[in-house]
């Protein structure tokens, strides 16, 4: 299946790293808004309408699902994307996270981190009452500027995080997929009684689970997956890899660098005209 995901910018990179983690054999095809980076200080309906351009040039590309690989978009324009794709299998990144958050708390006291109009909007509010949501506007703007492991990066984050330290949160969502780039910076400072929920790996699971539900025992032998990167075995024997697709808004060198560091492989970065 040829799973479409978007973002902001480098933020779905996270989702498409786990995704291609959990589905070796799918192909991906990834868009980065890095002419309208960010979103997440633009309001609800800016980003909504964001949305569905980015979801319809998906489709045109041929994605078969769509993946939003944002929590600002998830946000504010999950239903709008239904309702204009009703047909298409449609990922939000908010409802696995506060899942798995709610799993995994042993106190009960649950942060998130996210850009201003999530935290905005209500949306974690929404599913998980008494949740303790915080803004974090600085930390996409160091993300697209590559400030991973930085001064200025653990002075900012120092503050955002101090006031989860003094409620004795125990599970801190990463509630934007540009915040796994600093998962380093965010464990250092928060330490290892308070567990870190990525809302990419949380999403790519559920994807997993609808693309290969697990196996029944009439089928068995079906859902094999490999986990060689470069040959996937599959039903009908040995495949290559499939051939992801990257395109963004406006084309940066720091984009290219740093998506094909985190992704571990070259890329063939185009610009897209939506
Ligand atoms: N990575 C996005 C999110 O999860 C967007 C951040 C932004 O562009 O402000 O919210």
């Amino acid at each position: 299946m040829t799973i479409g995901i978007f973002d902001s910018g480098l933020g779905g990179l996270t989702v498409a790293k786990a995704v291609m983690a959990a589905l070796p054999r799918e192909k991906i095809i990834y868009f980065g808004d890095t002419a309208r980076t960010p979103y997440g200080n633009k309001p609800p309906e800016t980003v909504a309408g964001y949305a569905l351009q980015n979801a319809k040039f998906l489709l045109k590309k041929k994605a078969q699902m769509i993946v939003v690989g944002c929590n600002t978009a998830s946000a504010v324009s999950g239903l709008a994307l239904r309702k204009e794709f009703p047909s298409v299998p449609i990922f939000e990144v908010i409802t696995p996270a506060v899942r798995e958050a709610l799993r995994r708390t042993h106190n009960g006291r649950i942060g998130v981190i996210g850009t201003r109009t999530t935290v905005q909007s209500g949306a974690y509010q929404k599913w998980c009452r008494g949740i303790n949501a915080r803004e974090c506007p600085l930390f996409v703007p160091l993300v697209e500027a590559g400030r991973l492991v930085h001064p200025t990066t653990y002075e900012v984050a120092e503050q955002y995080l101090a006031p989860f330290q003094r409620a004795q949160v125990d599970t801190l969502i990463l509630g934007c997929t540009h915040y796994p780039w600093l998962k380093g910076v965010i464990a250092d400072i928060v330490g290892n009684r308070v567990q870190l929920v990525d809302s990419a790996e949380t999403v790519a699971r559920e994807v997993q689970q609808f693309i290969t539900p697990p196996a029944s025992p009439y089928l068995k032998g079906r859902n094999d997956q490999s986990d060689s990167p470069l040959k996937v075995r599959g039903v009908r024997g040995v495949m290559s890899a499939p051939k992801h697709e990257f395109y963004v808004s406006k084309k940066t060198p720091k984009f290219q660098e740093l998506a094909e560091k985190w992704l571990g492989m070259s890329i063939n970065l185009k610009a897209a005209r939506l």
